[in-house]
């Protein structure tokens, strides 16, 4: 998998080095979680490194985008309109599934193979368009499909209710079709103060953190992620170890076991094995090819 910088401070260490080219990320979060921030620091990362970056918005128009990111400290988007190497396309206010069926496959042939960044900042209004569950399925999945052909994806999810819970199935639909799923958790505690933290949910094809990660908002730096406590060690003790191990077991497991496992192990990391012991796994690997 080639990895991309994801244009956020911290959160690439916590992708096992970035997010996956062409896959679909979608980022879940409350109002003022950081969605938004978030999508346009994806997309001005890609600008930087000469990809083009495509801003579907289906809530607030380019305007206010434009805004937004100017106050955020990024002045320069508008040299990347000027020069048409961001496009912006205002979906705000369209009949969704119409205009993803009529006029997304005809974007895709224009743009296919285009290697560039695409935010969808909310994909939630599409999962509005039909209260059918088996379209609003099919209708996401085609999107995301369609538009991976572009480039990178990644798209914001609006939560509701109660905090952090992600079960409704406006939310699990799209975290279903996801190949990663980053969760901005935005709460108001007790003293009034704002926590923020944000965890990976899941990553195809990817390490990835399973901790929870605080975050701030900064003017001129966007969200930036705090990844010190992340379970995604780079060490790699455990090969050495297991390597002992599965040398002293060399006559007990067949020759082709023994030799496909020495190869797995220099890719081997600490936060592979959780809490299982590598004894507990030695024996479970003799065990299972007792027999041949
Ligand atoms: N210019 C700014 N300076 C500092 N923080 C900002 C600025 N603009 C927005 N924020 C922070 O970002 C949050 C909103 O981010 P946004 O990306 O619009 O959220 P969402 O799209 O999830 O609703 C605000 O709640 C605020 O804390
Ligand atoms: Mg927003």
């Amino acid at each position: 998998m080639n990895k991309i910088k994801s244009g956020i401070y911290g959160l690439n260490s916590l992708l096992d080095g970035g997010i996956n080219e062409n896959s679909a990320t979608v980022v879940i979060g409350c109002s003022g979680a950081g969605k938004t921030t978030l999508a346009t620091q994806f997309i001005r990362r890609g600008l930087e490194l000469g990809q083009e970056g495509i801003f579907v918005s289906l809530d607030e128009n380019k305007e206010q985008i434009i805004k937004e990111a100017i106050q955020m400290g990024w002045k320069k988007i508008v040299d990347y309109i000027d020069e048409e190497k961001l496009v912006f396309i205002d979906a705000s206010g369209h009949e969704f599934s119409a205009f993803i069926k009529r006029e997304l496959p005809s974007f895709v042939a224009d743009w296919k193979g285009a290697n560039a960044r695409i935010s969808i900042d909310p994909l939630t209004p599409v999962m509005w368009s039909t209260p059918d569950r088996y379209e609003q399925r099919e209708l996401i999945g085609f999107m995301l499909k369609e538009t991976r052909k572009v480039g990178t994806v990644l798209a914001t999810l609006e939560e509701h209710g109660m905090a952090g819970d992600l079960s409704g199935n406006e939310t699990v639909i799209p975290m279903y079709l996801a190949d990663c799923v980053i969760h901005l958790k935005s709460i108001h505690d007790a003293d009034g103060g704002l926590q923020r933290r944000l965890k990976i949910m899941k990553c195809r094809s990817s390490r990835h953190s399973k901790t929870e990660h605080p975050y701030t908002i900064v003017k001129g730096l966007g969200i930036v992620v705090d990844p010190d406590n992340s379970t995604l060690m780079p060490s790699k003790k455990i090969s050495e170890e297991l390597a002992v191990i599965l040398n002293q077991n060399k006559g007990n497991i067949p020759a082709r076991v023994y030799g496909r496992l020495t190869e797995v192990l220099e890719d081997l990391r600490d936060d592979d094995f959780s809490s299982i012991k590598l004894e507990t796994l030695m024996r479970e690997i003799i065990s299972e090819y007792m027999d041949d």
